[in-house]
């Protein structure tokens, strides 16, 4: 090993030390020391070709039920165990940091709309399906670079449920939830509804939202090209006020008109319009003043001769029936109407994404395991599974043998336990009720960074 790759070692290990008051001191101390850890560009191994394997003779068996309950091909997996795919919501933590310094709540709300909408941009073109994580597999990642630590655990078998928490460095923000992907199959494409809350709270300015994703199809499973659709009304709600800012994810619509699109409003108390909120989740978001919209709106439609009343298309469920649906060109960009203030812009995916699951450059870095890195992690991290790290170096016997292997290991220790007529105790997290929204959520216990992992369980 050379001197660069020592020191770049120690620093790692210092980020893993316990978070005492003290470390934290000596942690910010080294603030400055240029960090190489997670940057890897690419994966070990580009993805294997899925043209051989037909889903249709899997699937056909199964329309209307519970994805979770049919057995998969690995190679239909992507590398990433759902753990890891839910903490691509933290990509974009600079519109959080952004957020907590601005002084005007309403322009508060409008970055934390953006945020909300590029949470969900890593699902661009992401078809591959992330590992389903073991009950009591979890997942860190400490992002020095962009000032916060998440920990997430999965928290239940049946059904799949994941919690996470993430919080800022330097105590500005917490963000966390808990997540239920209840998947449907419906023929021809598969239906993802993201059941849970998410919770990002501005601890400076006392301010608390919560929202929900917006629903989530891959089209065209059996036949034809593979695409992502989100659709739906995510509402961010201001606890404080109740003030809100409702956002509409369009289903595509036609012909394609609405693909990706996503428009919408903050609103105050007494329902009156603030900002106006429009752009495409795969691209950009802008806020404009809701007078100016309307105006442009009407000048808009005179100038193309539009009369026709637009059929409202927003309940539209697209992802049932039978035939193939072609994805819709894509139209058009976002129209900027002057006036208008951007909140957010995607990061473009690597040149070499299309061979690697379409992954965006901060995928590529979430199972990296750096040397040294093992002996810190609790032996429950997601970067210790074998299967998704056999997936991930292009081996896809091994991953599906591994995969079989932890399975029937899960399966084996429940039958222990209900013999034994033991209950399974979650490590980090501990059902309660949201205090924002009073709902029943999964709240994080706090202990995972002083890194004393002697009761966890033996998953893989
Ligand atoms: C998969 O199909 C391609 C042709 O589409 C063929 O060249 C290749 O040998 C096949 N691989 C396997 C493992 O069957
Ligand atoms: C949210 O709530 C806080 C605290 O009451 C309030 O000061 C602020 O105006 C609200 N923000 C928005 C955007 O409604
Ligand atoms: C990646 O994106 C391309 C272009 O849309 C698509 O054809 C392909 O199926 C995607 N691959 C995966 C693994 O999702
Ligand atoms: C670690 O946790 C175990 C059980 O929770 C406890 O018995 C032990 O004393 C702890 N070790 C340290 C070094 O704190």
């Amino acid at each position: 090993m050379n001197s660069e790759e020592d020191s770049h070692v120690v620093e790692y290990i210092r980020l893993f030390l316990p978070s005492s008051p003290h470390s934290s001191v000596v942690f910010y101390g080294f603030y400055l020391f240029p960090f190489k850890m997670c940057t890897r560009k690419t994966l070990p191994a580009e993805m294997i070709s899925r043209n051989n394997f037909s889903v249709w003779s899997i699937l056909k068996k199964c329309i209307g039920m519970e994805l979770s309950k049919i057995a998969m091909p690995v190679v239909f997996n992507e590398p990433l165990s759902f753990l890891q795919r839910i903490s691509e919501y933290m990509e974009h933590t600079h519109l959080i940091h952004k957020a907590c310094s601005l002084s005007d709540s309403l322009d508060r709300m409008q970055v934390v709309a953006a945020f909300a909408v590029s949470a969900v941009a890593s699902q661009w073109e992401r078809t591959g399906k992330p590992f389903n994580p073991l009950l009591g597999e979890t997942y860190e990642l400490i992002r020095e670079d962009d000032g916060y630590r998440l920990i997430s655990e999965q928290v239940s078998h049946h059904p799949p449920v994941s919690a996470f928490h993430a919080e800022s460095l330097k105590q500005e923000f917490e963000f966390h939830g808990s997540i239920y992907p209840k998947l449907k199959f419906w023929g021809k494409s598969v239906e993802a509804e993201p059941k849970g809350t998410m919770t990002l709270e501005l601890l400076k300015h006392k301010e608390a939202y919560t929202w929900t994703n917006p629903m989530c199809c891959v089209h065209n499973i059996i036949l034809g090209k593979l695409w992502i659709e989100q659709y739906g009304t995510v509402e961010i709600v201001n606890h404080s006020t109740g003030d809100k800012c409702v956002l509409n994810f369009k289903p595509c619509g036609m012909f394609g008109k609405e693909l990706h699109r996503v428009e919408g409003h903050i609103q105050d108390k007494s329902k009156k319009k603030r900002r106006v909120i429009y752009g495409k989740w795969t691209e950009c978001m802008y806020s404009v003043d809701p007078k100016v919209y309307d105006s442009y709106k009407k000048s808009d439609k005179k100038t193309t001769g539009e009369t026709k009343k637009l059929k409202q298309v927003s309940d539209e469920h697209s992802c049932e029936g039978e035939e193939a649906d072609e994805m819709p060109e894509v139209q058009e960009t976002v129209t900027v109407i002057p006036g208008s203030a951007l909140l957010w812009r995607i990061t473009p995916r690597p040149p070499h994404s299309a061979e690697m699951y379409n992954f965006t450059s901060y995928a590529m870095t979430l199972n990296e395991l750096e040397p040294g890195m093992d002996r810190l992690l609790a032996p429950t991290d997601c970067r210790l599974r074998p299967d998704i790290r056999a997936m991930e170096n292009g081996d896809i016997d091994a991953a599906s043998v591994e995969k079989e292997r932890l399975e029937e290991k899960q399966r084996a220790s429940r039958r222990e336990r209900s013999k034994d007529e033991e209950d399974w105790s979650n490590r980090w997290f501990q059902q309660g009720t949201n205090p924002h929204t009073g709902a029943e959520d999964w709240l994080y216990t706090g202990g995972y960074f002083d890194r004393n992992y002697t009761d966890c369980p033996n998953i893989y």
